[in-house]
């Protein structure tokens, strides 16, 4: 067992902060109040390789490991979770699905660009009526033949407007139940798709969360993933991985909120003193660093897993679940660490408590997670 990083790892931790610090830092208050994408931002990660990490390079992809997303996930989160969310769904997601299961045509014609960054994805899998219950699909692909034509509405959709491609689950067999659902390639200027209006957020505000709308949406049948009614086990194993990217985001969400708060209440003063010197914050900052310790070793476990090809859907779920209220736990007592201060926008804390809040609910919310889990504990 070793606890130490790589100098490879190492250098992406660096460069992802860098790029945070200087990229992601300057406008990040101004377009989260003004719920504004940051398209060219996002454009520049995929320049840096970020948004293809783990994807083959023959692909286009940087042909990183596991952990050095989580690296990459923890760093940029720390700074915009709004980003991070863009790239998680990219890479853990739409990359990683279609290269573990995506046929050579289907990756040379959408991978690589996905992966270069030249196109954003988008996961479509929850529906109105469908968010945890995700075998109840209402969207419906239909067999004619050579393709498919796809009706329904998804729900809550990251990077709705911005994606060029989408992967979508849909019923095929509804007698068949989650053995007749499909998962579909899909280009978002495909004939018949549009958008509800844009979600006006609590947290990661500057994110993009559509409705999208299929009404007879023709799909070629070589756009089809997998086998006829693979498409629900492709969400699952698909979502395991996504899990670890959106636990490593709640990673840096509290990690960016404790480094805050550390830096704070060296600074500020009260009763005559730094903050930091009274107990009352010092037992904040312990609780906060443990938590946070503990999260991240849950990161980097689940991402070792995945990169030995070992089981690694329980783990994920830990990591997602038990990071996920890190991040909640501390970016609430970051905001108490910074008193009125941290109850505006300039002090940013405010913003990741808001922006921590999602990570509870979405790729499975915790209450789903705890299903997972206890259901692999039973199982033994
Ligand atoms: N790997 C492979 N197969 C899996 C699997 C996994 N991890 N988990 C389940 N399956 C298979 C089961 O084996 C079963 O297949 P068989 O009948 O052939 O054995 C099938 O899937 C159905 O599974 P269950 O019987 O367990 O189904 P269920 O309805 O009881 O529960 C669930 C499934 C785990 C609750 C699932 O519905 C779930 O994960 N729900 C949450 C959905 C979710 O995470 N949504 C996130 C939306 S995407 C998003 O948020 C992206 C974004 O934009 C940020």
């Amino acid at each position: 067992m070793k606890f130490t990083l790589t100098e490879e790892h190492k250098l992406i931790q660096e460069a992802a902060r860098n790029f945070a610090e200087t990229e992601l830092l300057p406008g990040i208050i101004e377009r989260d109040d003004n719920q504004q994408f940051a398209s060219d931002k996002v454009k520049v990660l995929g320049d840096l390789g970020f948004m293809g990490l783990m994807v083959d390079p023959k692909y286009g992809g940087a042909g990183m490991d596991t952990i050095a997303y989580v690296l990459a996930m923890e760093e940029i989160s720390k700074i915009d979770a709004s980003v991070s969310v863009t790239m998680s769904v990219n890479n853990s997601l739409v990359c990683w699905g279609l290269e573990t299961y995506g046929n050579e045509e289907q990756k040379q014609k959408y991978l690589t660009p996905l992966a270069k960054g030249e196109k954003i994805g988008a996961f479509c899998l929850s529906e109105p009526e469908a968010g945890s219950d995700a075998t109840s699909q209402k969207t419906t692909a239909e067999d004619k033949g050579d393709h498919y034509i796809i009706n329904g509405t998804k729900n809550w959709i990251t990077n709705g407007k911005s994606a060029g491609v989408y992967l979508v689950i849909a019923q095929t067999d509804a007698q068949k139940r989650h053995k007749g659902i499909n998962a579909f390639i899909v280009e978002s200027d495909s004939p018949g798709i549009s958008l509800g209006p844009k979600e006006n957020k609590l947290g990661i505000r500057s994110s993009e969360t559509y409705s999208i709308m299929f009404a007879d949406v023709k799909v070629p049948k070589e756009n089809r993933i997998g086998e006829d009614g693979f498409g629900f086990k492709f969400a699952m194993k698909t979502l395991s991985g996504g899990r670890i990217g959106i636990a490593a985001k709640a990673l840096g969400i509290a990690s960016g909120a404790y480094e805050l708060s550390v830096k704070y209440s060296k600074e500020r003063k009260a009763f005559g003193a730094e903050i930091a010197k009274h107990q009352a914050i010092q037992f904040k900052l312990a609780d906060m660093a443990t938590q946070i310790e503990a999260a991240r070793l849950m990161c980097f476990k689940a991402a070792w897993l995945k990169d030995q090809h070992q089981d690694y859907d329980q783990a994920s779920s830990m990591a997602k679940l038990y990071s996920s209220e890190v991040a909640m736990a501390t970016t609430v007592e970051a905001v108490q660490v910074h008193g009125g201060y941290g109850f505006v926008k300039d002090f940013h804390v405010e913003r990741l408590m808001r922006d921590a809040k999602i990570t509870q609910i979405y790729e499975g919310t915790s209450e789903i997670q705890k299903i997972v889990i206890s259901r692999g504990v039973i199982k033994g």
